[in-house]
């Protein structure tokens, strides 16, 4: 028997279409974006969560000699927030990101970032938005980080 997955998401053609609390945070992680330390890429991230308290937290890709020691902004981001509000839910995250100032190509999270968010997710029993776009143009939203890794390992396999 063939299954097909039905992903749903929301794409965005320019930053201003998007609701205020959306543009609020996508301008945090692109602020956030402007203290990366990705030295040896020269790509930089922004990340930035929003939480229920309605603080926003910020994270930025940290990059190091021993190449496999940094560590992606969104890694960065969620792991700070949730060591220092491990009680607050993370209402929506989002992530800016570009090789220069001008990119507009949307940059989706690599597997090791969405098997992160998931786990939070779960544990957090509520679904985080999660959205990603270049420094300007499309922006996609997913409803939750789980429909970012379908087939996702996680603690019901345990
Ligand atoms: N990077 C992120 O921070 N997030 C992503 O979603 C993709 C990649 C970083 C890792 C590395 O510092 C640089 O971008 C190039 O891969």
């Amino acid at each position: 028997m063939i299954k097909v997955l039905d992903l749903k998401y929301e794409e965005y053609s320019q930053w201003e279409d998007l609701s205020d609390q959306d543009l609020i945070v996508i301008n945090k992680a692109k602020e956030a974006r402007n203290s990366a330390y990705a030295n040896y890429s020269n790509f930089k991230v922004g990340a930035a969560l929003l939480l229920d308290n309605g603080k926003i937290l910020t994270g930025n890709n940290q990059e190091n000699a021993a190449y496999p020691s940094g560590l992606c902004a969104e890694r960065t981001a969620i792991f700070y927030t949730i060591a220092n509000y491990p009680s607050a839910k993370i209402i929506k995250m989002a992530v800016v990101a570009g090789k220069d100032d001008n990119s507009s190509i949307p940059v989706s999270p690599c597997g090791a970032c969405r098997q992160v968010l998931i786990e939070y997710e779960f544990r957090q029993k509520m679904p985080i938005e999660f959205l990603f776009t270049g420094m300007k143009g499309k922006v996609i939203k997913f409803n939750q980080c789980a429909d970012l890794l379908p087939f996702s390992f996680n603690e019901s396999a345990l």
